[in-house]
């Protein structure tokens, strides 16, 4: 399932680090090559000699080590050589280091070398208060924010004695998560296509300090353009300003306002199979942005707002034959007609209705409500589902008319 594949194995120091020369072994015999980074602290809990063995190469450890035979840039070369990283077992003290980018040891060394686009799994293991406490807690935010899987650990009977939280998971679990992480989407019609996703909000420049723009998190159009890579696409995600971290395998283009956007996207336009205006972009800009800050004065202001171009209408209208337009609308409950609306006026082939109920639908939630409408009418009513999840779906309608 892995033949050929290059992974890097950090463990570092808990008790779960006894059961990671099986998982070494589950790698092995599906044709992976494993480096093995353990923290001093983990081979007081497993042999080197095993770990060894059962991956055929020198444990790493130390970045000063007597051994480095000439290879001085060993980490360097070593994060342009792996597939994956995987840690497991991850304590609290290595997630820690791994979230703030110490790099002291070879497994947190080739943490930072790793290249952007590779996959990384961490299995936190560790007893069911740490696991709980406010600053693992942040640290695997900050880890899964940056793109890292975390895979939840298991409940059961722990070191201590005590029952709860806090097991790593089986190596057959961790193996099983990783080989999904790495399989090729091979099936997925949007593989080898080229997408372009709009995201975020745009800012309307009012002055030099100023500006309109809305609340719009990024996080749908994000997660479409995560998946898309993932299904083998080729993304380039044109967003405005968000604070979110660029998903693996993703080309990122960032703009501030709507004109920059159309700017941005319009020489991807004609290369592209598909283009998904997740974007929310201001329809309208001041007519005139003064440099520097406006001064109050005793008397009511008034700014004249001027129509920005809509960019996901100027790609669906203009484009070749064979190239899909997806786009969402943003509507309070029983919008539904304007979604159609936007859908026929637009000219796309789908558009996401998306319910904007300002808790669990619409702008900086971690959730949404969509409703897919097709140019076929055909119309797939989804439940709430994490923004990852509507991604998914959403993609997976996208791939039954993309043209194969
Ligand atoms: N869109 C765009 N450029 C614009 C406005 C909208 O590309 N200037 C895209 C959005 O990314 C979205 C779709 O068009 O995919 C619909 O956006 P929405 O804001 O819901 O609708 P509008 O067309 O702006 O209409 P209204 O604001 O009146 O609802």
């Amino acid at each position: 399932m892995l033949t050929g594949r290059n992974i890097l194995l950090g463990i570092s120091g808990g008790i779960a680090a006894y059961k990671t020369p099986q998982l070494v072994r589950l790698l092995k015999k599906s044709g992976a090559d494993v480096q093995v980074l353990a923290t001093t602290s983990a081979l007081k809990f497993v042999s080197e000699l095993s770990l060894a063995t059962v991956s055929n190469r020198p444990v790493l450890t130390g970045i000063f080590t007597a051994d480095t035979e000439g290879e001085y840039t060993r980490h360097i070369s070593l994060g342009e050589w792996a597939d994956a990283f995987v840690i497991a077992p991850a304590t609290a003290n290595t997630l820690a280091r791994l979230a703030t980018g110490l790099c002291d040891d070879m497994l947190s060394l080739c943490f930072l070398t790793l290249r952007p686009d590779k996959p990384v799994l961490i299995a936190p293991a560790m007893d069911g208060h740490m696991y709980n406490s406010l600053s693992v807690q942040r640290n695997l935010s900050t880890l899964a924010e940056e793109g890292c899987r975390i895979l939840e650990p298991e409940s059961g009977s722990l070191a201590s004695g005590q029952c709860g939280l806090g097991r790593m998971p089986e190596p057959e679990t961790i193996f099983e998560a990783l080989a999904g992480m790495l399989a090729t989407p091979e099936k997925s019609a949007l593989n080898g296509k080229t997408v372009v996703v709009t995201a975020g909000p745009t800012r309307e420049k009012i002055d030099g300090v100023r500006f309109l723009s809305n609340y719009s998190s990024g996080k749908m159009g994000f997660a479409i353009a995560a998946d898309a890579a993932r299904r083998g696409a080729v993304v380039r995600l044109v967003t405005g300003p968000v604070n979110l971290p660029t998903p693996p395998g993703v080309e990122r283009i960032d703009v501030e306002s709507a004109e920059q956007m159309l700017a941005a996207a319009r020489p991807l336009f004609d290369d592209c199979d598909l283009f998904i205006g997740a974007a929310a972009v201001a329809d309208y800009r001041p007519e005139a942005s003064v440099e520097g800050k406006i001064k109050k004065k005793d008397a009511e202001m008034e700014i004249r707002l001027v129509r920005n171009p809509d960019i996901l209408a100027e790609f669906a209208t203009n484009r070749k034959p064979g190239q899909l337009a997806v786009g969402f609308a943003l509507e309070t409950a029983g919008g539904i007609d304007y979604a159609r609306k936007k859908l026929t006026d637009k000219q796309l082939d789908l558009i996401a209705f998306n319910i904007y109920n300002g808790h669990t639908s619409g702008f900086e939630v971690d959730t949404n409500v969509l409703t897919l409408l097709g140019r076929d009418g055909s119309v797939t009513e989804l439940p709430l589902l994490s923004k990852e999840k509507a991604a998914a779906k959403l993609l997976d309608a996208v791939e039954t008319i993309l043209p194969r």
